[in-house]
């Protein structure tokens, strides 16, 4: 199978109510962990690469990655993502590296830290979806800001979306799906205490309220890593330093897949999965120092936790339920 637009993947999501992750790569482990389990569970697979993966790979490495993924595996749709793309130029880049699908993020300014108004964000998001949806390629936007800051990406305040202004931005920029925020952020460090379904540690209203007022909307969640306890110790265990902290449990991912979430973005959980595998390798044996003695396992690590994704969100068993659609399909669709 080809690559296919993400717009695709998401509709049929939408069609049986389920949630797809998206996964940030940076490296080949990472690629390859995603399709060895995206393959074993039959998952579709939404591969996401930011502007910082751009610039570490160089570009060229994480288009022949790309394509690699869907040389190797053929029957699996795949569709490849520009993470928060900051502007028309990373817009551009992605699209001519490939990719079926960009998200431009006009909850920020082009320095990635400061908020916009409502006015601005949606006239830089229109900008980039008039341009992409030229190509075929999907488009995702976000209003409202997450907190947290990843390698200085982030205002690191968190606006919750106000849903009285969804429609009126949907309407006014022609985006395919649309980040939300509700109070998770990005990284590793989310939450101080153990979220519980009554501590309402997340506005769970705000996507019940945007789903019924827009219920064709795909809503899209960042900063959904989980921060598994059981990593976080593996880490601390072998010479890591993490401070004490809880991600998003994935019973309140699986209520907001219920409510219209239909992409739900994961990074932190691998980073902290192939750290933990690596950690315990070098303390445990250091007298290693092949890489692939370190990678593999990561690499492992990083495959049995996306296959805990695919399952948990509803994507596995759904890879062969379409026939893929292609980028001239979409253009005629715009
Ligand atoms: O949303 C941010 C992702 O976790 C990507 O992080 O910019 O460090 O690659 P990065
Ligand atoms: P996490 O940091 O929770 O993995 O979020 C990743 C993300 O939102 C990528 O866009
Ligand atoms: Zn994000």
């Amino acid at each position: 199978m080809p690559l296919v637009p993400m717009k695709q993947i998401l509709d049929e999501a939408a069609k049986k109510s389920y949630g797809v992750p998206h996964f940030n790569v940076n490296n080949m482990e990472q690629a390859q962990a995603i399709m060895r389990s995206a393959s074993e569970v039959e998952s579709p697979v939404i591969m996401a690469a930011s502007r910082g993966a751009l610039k570490y790979t160089d570009l060229i490495f994480i288009k022949h990655l790309m394509m690699a993924c869907i040389e190797k595996y053929p029957k699996i749709p795949v569709a490849m993502h520009l993470d928060h793309g900051n502007g028309l130029e990373s817009v551009k880049t992605a699209i001519s590296l490939g990719f079926t699908s960009v998200m431009m993020d006009g909850s920020l300014k082009e320095d990635a830290k400061t908020p916009t108004t409502f006015d601005e964000n949606v006239k830089i998001t229109k900008e980039c979806a008039d341009y992409a949806h030229k190509f075929g390629v999907t488009v995702e936007g976000e209003l409202g800001t997450l907190g947290g800051i990843e390698d200085g990406v982030g205002s690191g305040v968190v606006n919750l979306t106000d849903p009285n202004q969804v429609k009126e931005f949907l309407e006014k920029t022609g985006v395919d799906a649309l980040a939300v925020a509700i109070g998770t952020s990005h990284g590793a460090y989310k939450f101080k205490i153990k979220p519980d379904p009554d501590k309402n540690l997340l506005a769970m209203d705000v996507i019940r309220k945007i789903h019924s007022m827009v219920p064709k909307l795909h809503m899209v969640m960042h900063g959904s890593s989980s921060v598994p306890q059981e990593l976080i110790a593996q880490i601390n265990k072998n010479g890591g330093k993490i401070a004490p902290t809880f991600g998003v449990p994935l019973w309140a991912i699986k209520e907001w897949i219920a409510a219209g979430v239909r992409k739900v973005n994961v990074d932190t959980d691998l980073r902290l999965a192939s750290t933990a595998a690596i950690r315990k390798v070098f303390y445990e044996s250091p007298e290693k120092f092949d890489p692939r003695e370190y990678l593999g396992p990561a690499r492992d690590a990083m495959a049995a936790l996306v296959k805990e994704r695919f399952i948990a969100f509803g994507s596995a068993s759904h890879a062969f339920d379409y026939a893929p659609a292609t980028l001239e399909d979409m253009k005629k669709f715009y």
